[in-house]
């Protein structure tokens, strides 16, 4: 500004009308404060004006001061109205977006269900509940067992070839300490302290060696089952067992075999297939291609487990089977790998309801 030029109160004027319309239609608080910089600030231009007064005639520099102090204060006062308005606005949006809005309806959870494994294992129970058996708890017996329950007492002589019918987990803790590789160990534990008449069922885990496949897992599911009184005979088995069988198939025709077998505890023994639902006999990988998926093991309890639990086999004898959980499930709710089980796809899972 020249100290000769007159100051120009239009030029002011101008000045304050766009300051203020810079103020009042910002709409945030970082736009108000360009606005403040750009008029007001250190170097705001109007802020220059009043540093320009020094070359202002001594005669004008009263009134021409006086005039810019007014617009500044209008401006500093319509910065102060509009922050306020501002930072009121922000403050109502918030406390309108962190209200409870107690009628808005609730997130809905979605309700667990049964693992299928827990499903067809509450199925077989209660079909030989419906036959007088009585399910014991599935921790009624150790999964970390001791040679003696799991082999000794079943009539597997130690250094017996038919342990290794079982590749069996051995712990650190004793060498006599395993994994239980079957739910057998519940015959033992359950006649060394009860009396016949004995009707049980023992569902529980077991682990075995395997080369894990799609019909085999290092971990898998049996239910044991024992009868055990006077004059039970071989037609007892094969009835009780037919009888669940076509139950838990819901009736369906589903072709089964009994199979002569081995098994140390039991004499005779056998084995129940039933023909693989996945290539309906004619052998595919999940049967091991030979058209049949064996289900479960049986047979007429052997006079030494008798003996080997106080009861006296000329005055009693029993029946016993131990069933393959994973592969009845398999089978029943047509489940082509064993693996899925225990992958926890909730698409598998949510495919699952109690059926019977
Ligand atoms: N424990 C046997 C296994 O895991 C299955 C079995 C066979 C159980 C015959 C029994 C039985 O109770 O009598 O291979």
């Amino acid at each position: 500004m020249n100290a000769r030029t007159p100051f120009d109160t239009n030029t002011l004027d101008q000045l304050k009308a766009i300051a203020l319309q810079a103020l009042t239609s910002s709409t945030t608080l970082k736009a108000l404060e360009d606005a403040k910089v750009q008029y007001i600030g250190r170097s705001g231009e109007i802020t220059l004006l009043k540093r320009g007064l020094k070359d202002i005639s001594a005669e004008d520099r009263p009134k021409t001061g006086a005039l810019i102090n007014l617009v500044s204060q209008e401006v500093e006062h319509a910065y102060a109205v509009q922050k306020d308005a501002l930072e009121t606005a922000d403050l109502n949006a918030q406390l309108l977006s962190e209200t409870l809005d107690v009628t808005m309806p609730g997130r809905p959870s979605p309700l667990g269900k049964l693992h299928p494994l827990s499903v067809i294992t509450e199925d077989i129970c209660s079909l030989f509940e419906g036959m007088g058996f009585t399910v014991l708890d599935d921790n009624a017996c150790p999964e970390v067992e001791t040679e003696f329950f799991n082999f000794e007492a079943l009539n597997f002589p130690e250094d017996h070839p038919a342990r290794d019918m079982q590749d069996t987990y051995y712990t650190e803790v004793a060498s006599n300490v395993l994994l239980r590789s079957q739910t057998s160990n519940s015959q033992i534990r359950h006649m060394s302290n009860n009396k016949p008449p004995i009707r049980i069922i023992s569902p529980g885990r077991v682990y075995r060696n395997e080369e894990v496949s799609s019909r085999k897992y290092v971990l898998f599911h049996q239910i044991e089952g024992l009868y055990v009184d006077k004059n039970v005979t071989f037609a007892d088995l094969k009835g009780t067992l037919n009888a669940f069988i076509s139950s838990l198939f819901g009736g369906n025709e589903r072709p089964t075999r009994f199979r002569p077998s081995y098994f140390p505890f039991t004499e005779p023994s056998a084995e129940i297939d039933v023909q693989c639902l996945f290539c309906q006999g004619d052998g595919c990988k999940v049967c091991g291609h030979s058209g049949w998926l064996e289900i479960l093991g049986a047979g007429m309890v052997h006079p030494n487990v008798l003996r080997n639990c106080g009861i006296d086999p000329d005055e009693y004898q029993g029946f016993a089977f131990g069933m393959g959980v994973e592969r009845l499930a398999m089978l029943r709710d047509a489940v082509d790998d064993i693996r899925i089980f225990y992958t926890n796809d909730q698409r598998f899972l949510k495919r699952f309801q109690p059926s019977i």
